[in-house]
């Protein structure tokens, strides 16, 4: 039995559930800069926290890293050794390094101070990965985990000095505790279903966006492959997006293959914007939005 099959497979309906009219007069060709933490990028697409990706190609998680720089995106990273994560951050790749839901806080405060150390952009938790298919709490690769609660994310938030991303929120109840917490910004995700019938996060996406009143940023990631996907979570709300499993084909080129995949991905979202009277994405307008039988 596959249970992600369902929560991915409603994610994909979801996305195709939502139409775009268009708006030519006025219209020109977009520029897709974004402006994050101070930083400057040049696309809203940005590599999904990934880890594990070896066998894909030579020094795959370097790779994507380049691949990412290359493309101006901000880059997401899972989790890693620390050796690793000193030479994928040496890669120059802006790198939001997200740190799993350890059972004993000094591994989350250990794992965060290293990131710190080695110069990540932002840092963050994946706080859905705490509890196992057999309904007990997770273990990955050996390491158990333990959901975080509410003070402790206060704690990690406060000691990494610099933007702390929450990774696997899907409702306006937790996307309020990180807002309490002092967190900079969520992914609203469901890692590629977690668990079976999860709601798609465009679904969900505008009512986390009411709750966060723009005190913090919201980003998307779970089934984005194209340009539309893209254009439709901006429009939903969300200020980027991440791309994870499109870009692991792509990944067997190295780096070039990541570079050119986000590229594509950014063509895509232009034609959309130019065709619906956006120049930039402020300017991404939700009322050209159309809503189908889901
Ligand atoms: C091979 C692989 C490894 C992943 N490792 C991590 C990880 O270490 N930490 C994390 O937060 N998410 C991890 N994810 C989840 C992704 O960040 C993302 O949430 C998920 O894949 C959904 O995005 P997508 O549909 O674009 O792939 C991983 C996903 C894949 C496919």
């Amino acid at each position: 039995m596959n249970y992600t099959v369902k929560t991915d497979e409603l994610t994909r309906e979801y996305f195709d559930s939502i139409l775009i009219s268009t708006r030519y007069l006025d219209s020109d060709l977009p520029n897709l800069e974004m402006e994050l933490f101070g930083e400057k990028f040049e696309t809203p697409v940005m590599t999904a926290a990934l880890s594990h990706l070896h066998k894909i190609c030579d020094n795959a998680m370097e790779e994507i890293a380049i691949g990412a720089k290359n493309a101006g995106a901000v880059h997401f990273v899972g989790m890693t050794e620390e050796d690793e994560l000193a030479e994928i951050i040496g890669t120059g790749a802006r790198t939001v390094k997200i740190v799993k839901p350890h059972e004993k806080d000094e591994m989350v405060k250990f794992k965060i101070d290293h990131a710190v150390k080695c110069g990540a952009f932002a840092v963050g938790m994946d706080i859905d990965h705490a509890i196992s298919w057999e309904g007990k709490y997770d273990n990955v690769m050996g390491f158990p985990m333990k959901p975080t609660t509410s003070e402790k994310l206060a704690e990690y938030v406060k000691m990494s000095d610099r933007p702390f991303i929450v990774k696997g929120v899907l409702s306006p109840e937790d996307a309020a505790k990180c807002v309490e917490a002092g967190a900079s910004g969520i992914v609203v995700s469901h890692h590629h279903g977690i668990m079976d019938y999860m709601v798609p996060p465009l679904m969900v996406l505008p009512e986390i966006v009411k709750a966060v009143d723009g005190q913090i940023k919201v980003f998307v990631d779970c089934g984005i492959t194209r340009g539309a996907d893209v254009f439709k979570a901006l429009a939903l709300g969300a200020d980027a997006v991440c791309v994870g499993r499109a870009l692991m084909d792509p990944l067997k080129e190295g780096a070039k293959g990541v570079t050119n995949q986000i590229e594509a991905i950014n063509r895509e979202l232009s034609v959309i914007m130019a065709r619906t009277g956006a120049k930039n994405l402020k300017e991404i307008d939700p009322s050209v939005l159309r809503f189908r039988a889901f």
